[in-house]
């Protein structure tokens, strides 16, 4: 039997997949103001629909869940009506697509939530850290801590934005537990300073986490459910200095509920993997028992590498299919990637978007 490649096809949970070269997700800020993602989003993913698997750019769960200015949501009809047409064009395609399920936390401003309302966070601790608002970078606002109460309600919408989901036609969801928003506050002792069941101990911080996944496992099974992490990722004003103590738990309870996949960043665009850090990744990645997805910095030959050898499922490319629609094909025949803009990354019409032409 010839090794597995990055073209090879498999099942990842529930879902068939054409190959491993999937698409990360990538926020793009281009939704209407109310959260609903215009026509030209239902283009953009069409367009990259030979990835084995989308996941979509980061979309609220709630209003609250909201830091940044025109990113999509997921909690009212309106929303999944126009998903749900992104979501059909895909399929047309023979392609596959999760959403990527998004509370940002503290990571906030109070421009961009509903009048009277604050961030909510694990504790009220601001994030040095800045979001993009409607007059651009700004520093975040003043989070307020959630209280116990309201942690079922919380979960609850992570569980209704999954229904929505399946409405929607996703063919899964990935719940964003990375890069320094909400449930990964959570998990960090430097913004969880909580002395409830959710704060304290390794099991308490990773509580949250874990009911969120169980309650959208529930919603629409555990096969067709991943997650994201970023156990060494400072983004967002994230204290990774215990991760090497409770990542280690959070990976074996999430290989114990059998998810389609776990998804890690191991790397982050521009910023050095100290040794120790590449280490914990690598000691983390051969403990771990289910589907994996790699992330972070892979190119065509290491993103071969890492699947060949088995210890990933696939991997997740992220600024490439910005650029580069047809990335499989383009792996797969040589052709060169080309450079994607970075200053059309955030915001803006099509330009930057859906007029990255496919090479093949
Ligand atoms: C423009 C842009 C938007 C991003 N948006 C998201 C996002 O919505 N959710 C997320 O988990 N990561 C997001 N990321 C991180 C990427 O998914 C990925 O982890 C990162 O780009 C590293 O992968 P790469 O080297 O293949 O680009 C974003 C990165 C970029 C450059």
């Amino acid at each position: 039997m010839s090794p597995t490649s990055l073209f090879s096809e498999g099942n990842i949970g529930a879902t068939q997949v054409k190959n491993r070269v999937f698409m990360a997700p990538l926020t793009r800020n281009r939704a209407q103001a109310d959260g609903t993602p215009k026509a030209m989003a239902t283009e953009y993913y069409k367009q990259r629909a030979t990835a084995g698997l989308i996941i979509t750019e980061a979309t609220q769960i709630s209003p609250l869940g909201k830091g940044y200015l025109d990113t999509p949501g997921l909690y009212n009809e309106t929303h999944a009506e126009a998903w749900k047409a992104i979501t059909s064009a895909v399929h047309q395609q023979n392609g596959k697509i999760f959403i990527q399920l998004w509370h940002v936390g503290r990571i906030s401003h109070l421009s961009l939530l509903p009048k009277g309302e604050q961030p909510i966070a694990p504790s009220a601790i601001r994030a040095n850290s800045q979001t993009f608002t409607e007059k651009g970078f700004e520093d975040t606002s003043d989070p307020r801590a959630i209280k116990s109460e309201e942690i079922p309600s919380l979960i609850e919408q992570y569980r209704s934005a999954t229904r929505l989901a399946k409405s929607a036609g996703f063919d899964g969801v990935e719940v964003h537990g990375a890069n320094g928003y909400l449930l990964n506050q959570f998990i960090a002792s430097n913004c969880n300073k909580r002395t409830d069941a959710y704060g304290g101990t390794i099991e308490n911080r990773s509580r949250l986490l874990l009911e969120v996944i169980d309650a959208v496992s529930n919603e629409i099974g555990a096969e067709k459910v991943g997650v994201r992490l970023s156990p060494i990722g400072q983004f967002n004003d994230i204290d990774v200095s215990d991760s090497s103590e409770i990542y280690p738990y959070i990976y074996k309870e999430l290989e114990n509920r059998k998810l389609a996949y776990l998804h890690v960043v191991e790397a982050f665009p521009g910023a050095d993997v100290p040794e120790a850090h590449k280490t914990l990744i690598e000691n983390l990645r051969s403990s771990f028992k289910g589907n994996y997805i790699a992330n972070g910095g892979y190119d065509k030959d290491r993103g071969q590498d890492i699947v060949n050898s088995g210890l990933a499922f696939a991997v997740a490319y992220g600024r490439p299919y910005i650029s580069n629609p047809d990335l499989p094909a383009r792996f797969d025949k040589g052709i060169a990637l080309t450079e994607p803009d970075q200053s059309t990354f955030y915001g803006g019409n099509e330009t930057g978007y859906t007029d990255y032409p496919a090479a093949t």
